[in-house]
């Protein structure tokens, strides 16, 4: 069988000097020959400030002229950086440069939309273009290395990091993640625009369980290399030069000393070899999991693991010379991870230029980045519903709007989650760009209506009905600040926060068009609101050029093309719900399932379907993955299979005829999804294999094919092989996860 998905590319060093690999492995053999133990720790710790404080670079100034420092994180003071920077290259004994670090999540000064907004565009040259704005303007800073791209597969929404993940499905996670690996790195890590990008959290850190960040996670080995590791199979191969450990454990061990993951997957297995670093923390809290008594086993643990470095904590610094004295860790041990750490800071450039010089580097949020941006922030919004055409909103057929809610005009909250650098000064916001959009055609009249989105004070809910009741269309902000997700900002109730519900049943009862734009960071349960507006935009936090993204769509401008890259589900209890679930021995469908207030008093057990579904929701999500309307109007017919019959080793070309009969031209992403029918382990009822994200005119056909070879198929079985195995496969293409357009094929056995 040929490897296709799962063969390391060789990473192409060009370094800045034209010195050849080999000449770089001799000088990092000459450098270890001559350094310390004690300097070979202080390669492998990373320390910095907490992104909140000040920073303050003599507190380092020492450790750094000693060698006890080989990377710093949130030095975001360029003359600090530069002073430590000197320290490191001319006041210590070998003038090892430091790698300045930086969580540079979704844009740097110019803010993109969230990472899983930026995934619902279903764009990876979009994508990419971004992650290479944002490693312009960081190195300007002179930060080379960004704690990106996360790539923890999100299957719960409560989960306040899902903003940051790519969402729910490996596929299009490991697509975008490589897009975004591909933007951040360049084509030469020398360039001095270059970022070495780091994979995060190695692994599973997205299953935290209940949606808790930091929350114990319960795997299946299968599930684990099936979904969870896929996206970082696709990372390394797309030549990631880091990977970060995630904070939590995977059967009973914790990441930072998981061997399995470290050694056995990334090392041995997918033939990794650039460096890992802990998280924040992460080794010293080995003892806080139970696993170690000590920072001494701790450190122990995670460096004989594969941890090459530690981000934070002192595990590294104060025991690892005392247990290589002792034997316990080999020095040939430190001695690879250090080697890993300076080829990395080689392959950057940073011993031939260490210090960053802004004026050689481009500059930061010019046309160019903001106009990505907005781009970016447009493919990213899903057209939810849209009743009766109440989108797009006619200038010419409007004397007057509201605009009611908090998050019309919060310059600060569009930016959502990770945004250290981002200048909330710089935003656009709804408010603004429906202004300068409508100019004197259109009176808008706004109303924030609530302090933030979490406030229960109703007190100006009146007067938004009275604007309201004045307009001819109302156009409700609603959504959640930025503070509501992230790292350590899970919710248990997704749900609008506060009185939003309240304010949308409110403007309902005047009767007028209601349009909901819904910034958030998570998908939330929607289910309350629903059927109250007449159509739903969810923006996400669309970033700094969020607000003109937005106005062009309510007007017309342009039409929503995003998709969602999660399942909204209808209320908490049906999560996790996601589209690519196994079919269980008694699968739900509409003629087994009843609703808890149709049941019949004293009705026996047998007398509706004994399937898995909820008396309360169903089975279905409020809206599918994939799912995203359009203001155009896309018929799909014809799919077709170039051959019934493939071998293995062989291609088949699905196809379909996809016709805008809309009147406007609009993008639709075009998406294959595939079943393998029998599996020697169950498998989910629909995967997606490919898109297209594709641009229609009016009336315009498009014949879209997918060549599928059977490597694609390859999933990990019983034995925890990789391995197509023949047999039959249903294949359907649509607009979303929900598309019943289907036809099969087969794999025959070649024996
Ligand atoms: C902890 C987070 O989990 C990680 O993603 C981040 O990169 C580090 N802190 C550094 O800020």
């Amino acid at each position: 069988m040929r490897k296709l998905l799962f063969t390391t590319v060789l990473f192409m060093t060009a370094f800045a000097d034209g010195a050849t690999a080999s000449d770089v492995e001799a000088r990092i053999d000459a450098l270890l020959a001559r350094m310390t133990l004690e300097e070979k720790v202080g390669q492998m710790t990373l320390r910095g400030f907490s992104s909140r404080s000040k920073n303050d670079s003599e507190v380092f100034e020492e450790a750094v002229r000693n060698g006890r420092i080989g990377a710093m994180l949130n030095v975001m003071d360029k003359s600090a950086a530069d002073r430590l920077q000197h320290v490191a290259v001319k006041e210590s004994r070998l003038g090892i440069p430091l790698l300045y670090g930086r969580d540079v999540i979704h844009g740097f000064r110019t803010i993109f939309p969230i990472p899983l907004g930026q995934a619902a565009t279903w764009n990876p040259g979009l994508v990419e273009r971004g992650a290479r704005i944002a490693a312009e303007e960081a190195s300007t800073y002179g930060v080379r290395w960004t704690f990106a791209p996360m790539l923890d597969i999100a299957r719960d929404p409560r989960w306040g990091r899902i903003a940051e993940s790519p969402g729910e499905d490996p596929y299009l996670a490991s697509a975008l993640g490589a897009a975004m690996v591909r933007g951040f790195q360049g084509e030469s890590l020398s360039d001095p625009t270059s970022l070495a990008a780091c994979a995060k959290h190695f692994a599973g850190y997205g299953a935290a369980e209940s949606g808790r960040d930091y929350a114990t996670t319960n795997i299946p080995q299968n599930e684990l290399r099936n979904v969870h590791l896929r996206p970082f199979k696709a990372a390394v191969d797309a030549g990631v030069r880091t990977l970060m450990t995630s904070f939590s454990d995977i059967d009973g061990v914790p990441a930072s000393a998981n061997a399995f993951l470290l050694r056995d997957v990334l090392r041995e297995e997918w033939g990794f070899d650039g460096f890992v670093v802990s998280d924040w923390d992460s080794v010293r809290q080995l003892q806080i999991h139970g696993l170690t008594a000590n920072d001494r086993e701790s450190a122990f643990e995670a460096v004989t693991a594969g941890v090459d470095m530690e981000m934070h904590g002192d595990a590294y610094s104060e025991h690892l010379e005392q247990l290589v004295e002792a034997g316990e860790v080999s020095a040939d041990l430190v001695d690879r991870a250090v080697a890993r750490i300076l080829r990395t800071k080689f392959e950057l450039g940073l011993f031939d230029k260490p210090y960053t010089d802004p004026r050689d580097l481009p500059p930061i949020a010019d046309t160019n980045a903001l106009t990505t941006a907005r781009q970016a922030a447009l493919q990213s919004v899903v057209l939810l519903k849209n009743d009766h055409h109440v989108l797009p909103l006619y200038m010419e057929e409007l004397e007057s709007v509201a605009i009611i809610g908090p998050l019309a005009d919060a310059p600060y909250e569009q930016l959502g989650t990770w945004i250290f650098d981002g200048d909330p000064e710089l935003s656009v916001t709804p408010m603004h760009a429906i202004h300068a959009l409508v100019g004197d055609h259109v009176d808008v009249r706004y109303l924030r209506a609530m302090e933030n989105s979490r406030s229960r004070n109703t007190d100006a809910f009146d007067e938004a009905v009275q604007i309201a009741s004045e307009s001819d269309a109302v156009i409700l902000f609603l959504g959640e600040e930025s503070i509501l997700s992230g790292e350590a900002h899970s919710r248990a109730d997704i749900s609008l926060p506060g009185a939003q519900a309240q304010l949308v049943q409110r403007i309902r009862e005047t009767g007028k068009p209601v349009v909901a734009v819904i910034l958030a960071g998570r998908p939330l349960t929607l289910t309350n609101i629903v059927d109250l507006v007449d159509a739903i935009l969810f923006a996400w936090h669309p970033g700094t050029m969020g607000g003109p993204a937005i106005a062009d769509l309510l007007f017309g401008v342009e039409s929503p093309s995003g998709k969602l890259p999660a399942t909204f589900p209808r209320m908490v209890g049906q999560i996790p719900i996601y589209y690519n679930q196994k079919n269980t021995g008694k699968p739900p469908s509409p003629d087994t399932i009843i609703h808890i207030d149709d049941i019949d008093t004293h009705a026996p057990q047998l007398s509706f379907g004994m399937t898995a579904f909820h008396l309360d929701a169903g089975y279905t999500p409020l809206f599918p993955f994939g799912h995203g309307l359009s203001y155009a109007y896309f018929d799909y017919q014809n799919i077709r299979v170039s051959e019934a019959e493939i071998g293995l080793g062989e291609s088949v070309t699905i196809s379909v005829d996809v016709t805008n009969t809309g009147d406007i031209a609009a993008d639709e992403v075009v998406q294959l999804y595939v079943r393998d029918l029998v599996g020697n382990v169950t498998r989910p009822v629909k995967e997606l294999k490919a898109f297209r994200r594709l641009h229609f005119r009016p009336g315009q056909k498009i014949t879209v094919e997918f060549d599928l070879h059977t490597d694609e198929l390859a999933f990990y079985g019983r034995n925890m092989q990789l391995m197509t195995e023949p047999g039959q496969f249903h294949a359907w293409i649509g607009g979303s996860s929900a598309t019943e357009l289907r036809t099969e094929f087969r794999i025959a056995d070649n024996n």
